[in-house]
């Protein structure tokens, strides 16, 4: 018998509002020009926008995730796939553009120029640091070997004195060097000759193109990875590529996974987003019993294509648990960041979930629709879709079990549905329309940023009926689709 008994339990049970059911109430306004959305993704890593994608395998691989850090959010690369699939994706997305390459590719003076223009267009690039032990001794441009007999020795047509910068050169000194010589490649070398880095002008030029991106420290695009807590092997593979791992486990509060997640945060370099979370009490276990979490991704059965909650009426919608988990935080004195993660329709929700304690929130359905999304682009009755499922519907499930000797399928029910969405285009042009209108939210609740909406914010609920009134009513409107809601 419960403490209190049955009928107090039900009749007093808690209320978990969700999206559909709040508001924000307008505050002392602000400008959209005077507002700053800028926020944290994990305890180490900032971003630009408060804007993460989906671990879904029709959300996120290389070119979302490419086109979230431009755009200053972050993807994460879904792991239904081989770890060396998930691997591959990840280093994609940190070579696509950086002010030191590291992994430079490179050619031995005594190779010849054919073997060099190969290793050229196999990579797609225009020229190369020749090195004889670990030394730099020369470089070969595509000038350079435009009209040498392939024959040739790269040492007997190299450009033997070579522009270099040392460790640490800022962008703009190794701009002006550039400019200076007129050349296209800096390499990076020790203080012994050995080669370290290349600098080039056109990673240069794409800094320029994306101002906004967002960045690890190497000035490479911030890159994040779903893994399950229970696979360390998938990790550590992905630890030397990526910033941030985050567990992709429905229900986290599990002393398995807490036990696991221990080990892995103990194991890699990383920061390690855990989730997802749902209430005070899983973030308080996971505070006290898992030291050195970087970051909470919340929310339990609230996303478009979840049908846990419908099947197993155990849930904790993504407001409820994101005001929960900020606020076990704020009682631990913890200064983390918390993703809501899941049913996020459009700016407003975005909005609703900042102002209940998040930092960011994680997107698939609005994402799914965008080009760089891999799900299949499709035509139904002359309208295009993007093909979006649940990670839990039946087909993903069946794609991971043959992969994932860790996801066990334990529990033998789908908790996902698969299904479409109504294209978008860009990933810039989504972005900038949910910016746009996060910041005329922000605006009409009077807070300049995320920290102030945090403490400013006033919300209202809704009845029912009342929700009506808030969307376009007694007049007659173009279907949804047509009208792009
Ligand atoms: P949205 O609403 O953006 O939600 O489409 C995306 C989030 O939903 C979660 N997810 C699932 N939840 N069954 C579930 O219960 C599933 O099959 C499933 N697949 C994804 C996940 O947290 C994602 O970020």
């Amino acid at each position: 018998m419960p403490e209190g008994g049955f009928r107090k339990k039900v009749m007093g049970a808690e209320l978990a509002l969700t999206f559909h059911d709040l508001i924000l109430l307008p505050g002392l306004a602000v400008e959209p020009s005077e507002i700053d959305i800028r926020t944290r993704f994990t305890k180490n890593y900032s971003m630009n926008i408060p804007l993460v994608s989906s671990p879904m395998d029709t959300v996120t691989e290389t070119e979302m995730a490419i086109a979230m850090a431009r755009e200053g959010g972050v993807g994460v690369l879904h792991r239904n796939c081989s770890v060396e699939e998930q691997v591959e994706m990840a280093k994609k997305v940190k070579r696509a553009e950086s002010l030191v390459i590291r992994e430079v590719v490179t050619v031995a003076p005594d190779q010849t120029v054919g073997e060099a223009m190969k290793l050229m267009e196999t990579h797609h690039i225009s020229g190369l640091p020749v090195v004889k032990g670990g030394k730099l001794v020369g470089i070969l441009t595509g000038r350079d070997v435009r009209f040498a007999n392939p024959e040739f020795r790269v040492e007997n047509v190299m450009t033997k004195e070579v522009v270099t910068a040392r460790e640490g050169i800022s962008l703009e000194e190794a701009q002006d060097l550039l400019h200076q010589h007129k050349i296209e490649k800096l390499p990076i070398v020790d203080e012994n000759g050995n080669l370290k880095g290349l600098i080039t002008f056109k990673d240069i030029m794409l800094r320029g193109k994306y101002p906004e991106a967002a960045r690890d420290e190497e000035g490479q695009l911030l890159c994040a990875a779903a893994v399950s807590p229970f696979d360390l092997e998938r990790a550590k593979k992905l630890d030397r590529y990526v910033n941030v791992l985050v567990t992709d486990v429905a229900h986290f509060h599990n002393s398995a996974v807490l036990e696991a997640a221990k080990k892995m945060v103990e194991e890699v370099e990383a920061d390690l987003v855990v989730g997802n979370v749902g209430t005070y009490q899983a973030a308080e276990d996971v505070i006290t019993k898992v030291e050195g979490v970087a970051g909470f991704r919340v929310g339990v059965g609230s996303g478009s294509i979840c049908v846990t909650t419908e099947v197993t009426k155990a849930g904790s919608p993504t407001l409820y648990a994101t005001a929960s988990v900020a606020d076990a935080l704020r009682d631990y004195g913890l200064e983390l960041p918390v993703i809501a993660d899941g049913g996020v329709r459009g700016p407003g929700d975005i909005a609703l979930a900042l102002a209940a304690g998040a930092s960011a929130v994680m997107a698939g359905n609005l994402l799914a629709r965008c080009r760089e999304a891999p799900g299949t682009l499709v035509s139904i009755g002359g309208r295009y879709y993007k093909q979006y499922r649940g990670m839990g519907s039946p087909s993903a499930m069946a794609k991971r079990y043959s992969l994932d000797r860790y996801s066990i399928p334990s529990k033998g029910i789908a908790e996902g549905v698969e299904g479409w969405v109504p294209y978008k285009g860009e990933v810039s042009t989504a972005v900038r329309e949910l910016v746009l209108g996060l910041k005329a939210s922000m605006g009409y609740a009077g807070a300049r940023n995320i920290r102030e909406l945090w403490e400013k914010a006033r919300f209202a609920v809704l009845s029912p009926l009342g929700a009506q009134e808030t969307r376009p009513h007694d007049v007659l409107l173009p279907s949804e689709s047509e009208r792009g809601a």
